[in-house]
């Protein structure tokens, strides 16, 4: 299989333009809209290949922006095609998604120059980020909170079974049902962080914060690039902080975990975000050795022959699954983790592990296609077909990704 020309034309297929704004959708069938840190890497991916599409994405993603400065996670371009939650206002949802876009922006300059680019979304990038530094951040511990689990990008991880009270073996419908009532709760607290947080979800995650971290730099080096010195300084300066607070109010016994409510009980399902704050660099050298050969090398907890599992195998919520066509993200492999892992991999110089990734994503490819999410164990194909996060292989063909490091 040519998986380099398949993922440039399933792209190209999923591409969209509404409004004259071009975006595009991770699947037709199963998610004909669009999404907030899926565009960020179909950004990414295209900033290779076809810059002036890279850009077109973001300008796309950053045209709902909501006064306060928040970006949401879904654009309903297109409403009517298919009932998922309405998350609170007309033609968009009411949360936000992992907030990749500084990066993704700097992605696609860095890899084709622009300034005049960089100038049109700078406006708008330190609006979401100043949103998501004062308005997630109530109680100023420089820690953000996110309102729902879909905010983490994981719908349904194990990562949040202590907060919602689902058990390890609930099954995709009861858990879907379980944040339908959140959407609800969301409602009723008007997606006010500080009362939804306090009422019904409260939950600092990891992937999230770690996110917001490399993201922060990223817009710090917009910044300044562009001479925005006040910006520059809140950008780094923040990163800082939360990097900070991490290591103050999620770092244990050698791994960075999730936690939840006033006190930041740690939610101890261990998940692959545990490997998350490689990505941003958050882990000492040795604690990253600890990690990468202790857990992520480990076939008795994440490492599978399709890649790396989401959930360890020791949990019982990995074991519950069965792996059925539904199971998301309560243990199959998924692209995008798979990236972040192997940027984080690069990061730390571990350049075969990255490469034995990068191999795993392209047999899966070849034996499942464009799948949503894989059966780790067997490279079986689950959920939505036409899936575009496949395409994340284009950008791990590249080891020149060395800034930050
Ligand atoms: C699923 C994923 C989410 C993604 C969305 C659109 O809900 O869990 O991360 O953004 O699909 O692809």
């Amino acid at each position: 299989m040519d998986v380099a020309g398949e993922a440039k034309k399933l792209l190209e297929k999923n591409r969209r333009v509404t409004d004259g704004y071009q975006y595009t959708i991770p699947s037709e069938e199963h998610y004909p809209y669009q999404w907030l840190w899926d565009s960020c890497f179909h950004a990414i991916i295209l900033a290779q290949f076809d810059p002036v599409s890279a850009r077109a994405e973001l300008r796309s993603l950053l045209s709902k922006q909501f006064k306060d400065g928040m970006v949401p996670h879904i654009i309903y371009w297109t409403p009517g095609i298919l009932h998922l939650f309405r998350w609170g206002v007309e033609g968009t949802s009411s949360l936000t998604q992992p907030p990749m876009i500084a990066y993704a922006a700097w992605e696609v300059h860095r890899r084709s120059p622009d300034k005049a680019f960089l100038e049109s979304v700078y406006p708008a990038l330190l609006a979401y980020y100043r949103f998501l530094v004062e308005k997630r951040d109530p109680r100023g511990h420089h820690l953000i909170g996110i309102i729902n689990p879909d905010e983490s990008g994981e719908d349904n991880s194990p990562r949040f079974d202590a907060p919602l009270s689902a058990a390890p073996d609930i099954s995709y419908k009861d858990h879907l049902a379980l944040r339908a009532r959140l959407v609800d709760e969301n409602t009723a607290c008007n997606f006010d962080a500080a009362l939804c947080m306090r009422k019904f979800f409260w939950v600092k995650d990891v992937l999230f914060n770690t996110v917001l971290v490399e993201n922060l730099r990223a817009l710090g080096r917009i910044a300044s690039f562009l001479k925005h010195a006040d910006g520059e300084h809140f950008a780094d300066t923040h990163a800082g902080l939360i990097a900070g607070a991490m290591r103050e109010f999620l770092f244990a016994d050698g791994v960075y975990r999730s936690a939840m409510g006033a006190d930041y009980t740690p939610l101890s399902v261990a998940t692959w975000a545990h490997f998350a704050p490689l990505f941003a660099g958050l882990y000492s050298p040795e604690e990253a050795e600890a990690l990468v050969h202790g857990q992520l090398l480990n076939p008795e907890t994440f490492y599978a022959p399709f890649g790396i599992r989401t959930v360890s195998k020791q949990e019982k919520a990995y074991r519950a699954g069965g792996f059925g066509d539904n199971f998301s993200w309560r243990g199959p492999v998924w692209m995008a983790a798979h990236w972040f892992i192997h940027r984080g991999l690069l990061r730390y110089g571990y350049k075969k592990e990255a490469a034995d990734i990068r191999a795993k994503n392209t047999a899966l490819l070849e034996r499942s296609g464009f799948r949503e999410c894989f059966n780790p164990e067997t490279g079986e194909g689950q959920g939505a077909h036409g899936f575009t996060w496949g395409a994340l292989v284009l950008d791990m063909a590249d080891e020149s990704v060395r800034y930050g490091t």
